[in-house]
């Protein structure tokens, strides 16, 4: 376990670099001197990176090729969401994805990779039956109920990690993200959250803001560890801006809090990605913004 300030690689491939978190990460990437192998299905918009290569993420030879002189991945590309496709699209995509990105990068020699889980990997959010988590705060630990396939196959997706870890000894950062956005979305998203908000209970009305989001893409990149590892993320409150006890009690009242909560939340445990990352969140949607790019600086080498 570290949290550590580790060296920044030379080359990073970023799949999916033209979605949302892709584009941010390569942008951030650029910033801090990295170079870029920006990889992705097709380009909306011309991407910054300084390699670029239109393919699937699921061909072994497109992927072999983006990875030629990277020394680490960053693994974006999926089909972010069951309503977009078939359940076997979204989950062959999505899983074939990380195996032949994994695979490849393992059999090459690469040493670490960062990829893209999700809060619903669980399977408790999007579940179509009447569950609820067995805890809060959600840990990464909680037990998996699953009926979808996109939250299949972000559990797939993390047990792809542990067995290109113990296969070719590839070190492997699965992140959970929660709802990622950029803050102007997000408080959109508070709004109409705020209108239901128990349509958000089985996710714990979690939420990161895009830049933190990159930010623990860096430190997952970058701080020494071992082995593979499922890390869950949140912002330091909730999207719907209420006390957390009176979330917890109006809609979720049959499910046990398992350590104490502040006042504001979180409601995802954060001690393993601040404990292994070192990772923080520094921005909110309720808190003017006061986290400047000089303090994110500091963050990452403090
Ligand atoms: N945005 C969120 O709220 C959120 C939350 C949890 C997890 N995630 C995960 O984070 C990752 C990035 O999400 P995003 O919001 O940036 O999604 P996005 O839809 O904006 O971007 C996904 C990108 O992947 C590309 N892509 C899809 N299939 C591909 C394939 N087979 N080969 C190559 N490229 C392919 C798409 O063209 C697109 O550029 C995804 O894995 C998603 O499941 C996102």
């Amino acid at each position: 376990m570290s949290g550590e300030p580790g060296s920044l690689p030379s080359r990073v491939l970023v799949t999916g670099a033209d979605g949302s978190i892709g584009r941010a990460t390569t942008e951030r990437l650029l910033d801090r001197g990295v170079a870029v192998t920006a990889l992705s299905l097709a380009f909306d918009a011309a991407s910054p990176a300084d390699r670029v290569v239109v393919g699937d993420a699921r061909d072994e030879d497109v992927v072999a090729r983006a990875l030629e002189g990277v020394d680490a991945v960053v693994h974006l590309a999926a089909i972010p969401h069951p309503s977009l496709g078939t359940p076997s699209v979204v989950f062959g995509t999505n899983v074939v994805a990380t195996f032949t990105v994994l695979a490849q990068a393992g059999q090459a020699g690469i040493r670490r990779a960062v990829i893209a889980s999700s809060i619903n990997a669980f399977g408790v959010p999007m579940n179509t039956n009447d569950v609820s988590p067995a805890y809060f705060p959600l840990d990464e630990g909680i037990p998996t109920d699953i009926a979808d396939a996109y939250s299949l196959s972000k559990q797939a997706d993390e047990a792809t990690a542990r067995m290109a870890w113990r296969r070719w000894g590839i070190d492997v950062v699965a992140l959970r993200f929660p709802l990622i956005k950029d803050s102007a979305t997000l408080r959109r998203s508070a709004e109409s959250a705020a209108l239901d908000p128990g349509s958000m209970a089985r996710e714990g009305w979690a939420y990161l803001d895009i830049r933190d989001g990159v930010r623990a893409i860096e430190l997952a990149v970058t701080v020494p560890l071992t082995g593979a590892h499922v890390v869950g993320l949140s912002a330091d409150d909730l999207l719907v801006d209420r006390p957390a006890a009176e979330l917890l009690r109006t809609y979720a009242p049959d499910v046990p809090v398992r350590m104490p909560i502040g006042e504001h939340g979180p409601l995802v445990d954060t001690t393993r990605a601040r404990e292994l990352l070192g990772f923080e969140p520094l921005h909110s949607i309720h808190r003017p913004d006061g986290a400047s790019d000089e303090l994110e600086l500091g963050a990452l080498r403090a």
